[in-house]
């Protein structure tokens, strides 16, 4: 057991975590341009912050948190999500004392205790970012924008954008008496859970994944028939944002996603190949009051990096692959050891990616390592060569030789020799 990732997490080892990389820089680097700066909360919180932040009739909730007590006796869970924690570390810091708009990213991840399978895991890794201080709709488009440029910069193909409104609690109020009618006439063919959430939650019934509630839920009244004057306004102008933008996206009424603080405008962006979402979001307009800050519109995505690789490995992107050693400095004996160590410390500080042998290895054998890691470049290093002060450098791909200087003159004889090798005019310094 002990050999073995628990059920639900994987490793990311060399060869993957290099394109994790590149992929978290596209996000990362998207939010930055956005003026969004990153935001490190705790990997486990206070329970109370997600049974108020997330609400307690949601799934995330009720089946899904890791909480245990700490030896001090506090109730503890690992973070479910990201957004209940930069909400209280926004107050908590007080970054709503420099104005509005706080805007927020985080790269991290999450813990859910969920069935695994394709696409749920139960470690997974988010990138989110969260928006505070603004009510306009404005902001809802520019952050569905942000996503949906950041997928094209990755070059996904088949990302959608799923829109819908779920107005406010004054809204909410006519419409939570619908949905209980509705689902008090099916109330025998509810699942035990759905059941126990007619009365708490009606909404949760709409988001519930067993078959028989789902199809019920499919003729339920719809929200966007109950929205408030200022929620269809709002819902309103958000489209013609994205309209102005040229971004396509679906309306879907039954989209309520299933976290409780949502109001007003949520979607997602469901993936047409995987046939699940990449990530989803929406404003949250009461979860920083409930938290215990002042009333303060707020608005965010979260995405889930696991599924944004799955889909890009299932389009056969390209990945640059690992850093590729360009010089391995084969050693023979003690003082040719020592001076391979010198001579790669002072190609790193020149940040050229290079290597010797760390394991006391013989030469045939530290020659086989240069070829498995592919080095571009080799030079042997024994007692002739410390003696003349110079050696042999290799080109792997072509057998061809350079003499070249282990002293003084050895950076630049070095650079001139790849310069030869590859066939480019290069001044010494
Ligand atoms: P969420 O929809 O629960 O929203 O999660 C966001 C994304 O995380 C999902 O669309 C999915 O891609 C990924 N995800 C969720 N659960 C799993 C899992 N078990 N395995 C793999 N991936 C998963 C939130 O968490 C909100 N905090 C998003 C947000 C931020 N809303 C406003 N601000």
């Amino acid at each position: 057991m002990i050999t073995k990732v628990p059920k639900g997490t994987q490793d990311l080892v060399p060869g993957k975590s290099e394109n994790w990389q590149i992929m978290e820089e596209v996000f990362k680097n998207e939010a930055e341009i956005n003026g969004f700066g990153e935001v490190r909360t705790p990997v486990f919180e206070h329970t109370e912050l997600f049974l108020r932040g997330v609400g307690d009739t949601t799934d995330v909730v009720e089946k899904q948190m890791y909480t245990f007590e700490d030896k001090g006796g506090r109730s503890v869970t690992l973070r479910p999500e990201g957004t209940a924690g930069a909400v209280r570390a926004m107050l908590e810091n007080g970054l709503f004392n420099a104005g509005y708009p706080v805007k927020l990213y985080y790269c991290i991840p999450c813990y859910r205790y969920e069935k695994p399978q394709a696409g749920r895991l139960r470690e997974f890794r988010t990138f989110g970012v969260e928006m505070f201080g603004t009510a306009e709709p404005v902001a809802d488009a520019q952050l569905i924008a942000m996503a949906l440029s950041a997928f094209r910069r990755l070059g996904l193909k088949d990302v959608g954008v799923q829109l819908n409104s779920i107005g406010c609690p004054k809204c909410r109020r006519e419409y939570h008496k619908a949905l209980k009618e509705y689902f008090t006439a099916h109330i025998n063919d509810l699942c035990d859970t759905c059941r126990s959430r007619l009365d708490r939650n009606p909404m949760r019934i709409l988001d519930c994944k067993s078959p028989v509630c789902k199809k019920i839920a499919q003729g339920a009244p719809k929200i966007t028939d109950y929205l408030c004057n200022d929620c269809r306004a709002h819902f309103e102008q958000v489209k013609g944002y994205l309209d102005a933008l040229g971004v396509a996206y679906e309306i879907d009424p039954g989209l309520v996603r299933g976290l409780d603080y949502y109001t007003r405008t949520v979607f997602e962006f469901p993936s047409k190949s995987l046939g699940f979402a990449l990530g989803g979001g929406g404003r949250y307009d009461g979860l920083v009051e409930e938290i215990g800050g002042q009333p303060t519109p707020a608005l965010g995505f979260g995405l889930g990096l696991d599924r944004v690789m799955m889909a890009l490995e299932e389009q056969h992107t390209e990945f640059p692959g690992p850093i590729r050693c360009e010089l391995f400095i084969a050693s023979m004996g003690k003082a040719a050891l020592e001076k391979a160590f010198l001579l790669v410390d002072e190609l790193h500080k020149c940040d050229i990616p290079s290597d010797f042998d760390q394991c006391g290895r013989g030469l045939k054998a530290q020659m086989k390592y240069a070829d498995r890691i592919k080095a571009r470049y080799t030079l042997v290093l024994g007692e002739n060569e410390l003696a003349s002060g110079r050696a042999e450098i290799k080109d792997m791909a072509t057998g061809s030789k350079r003499t070249i200087s282990i002293e003084e003159d050895f950076f630049d004889d070095y650079l001139g020799a790849v310069a030869a090798f590859e066939d480019f005019e290069y001044e010494a310094f």
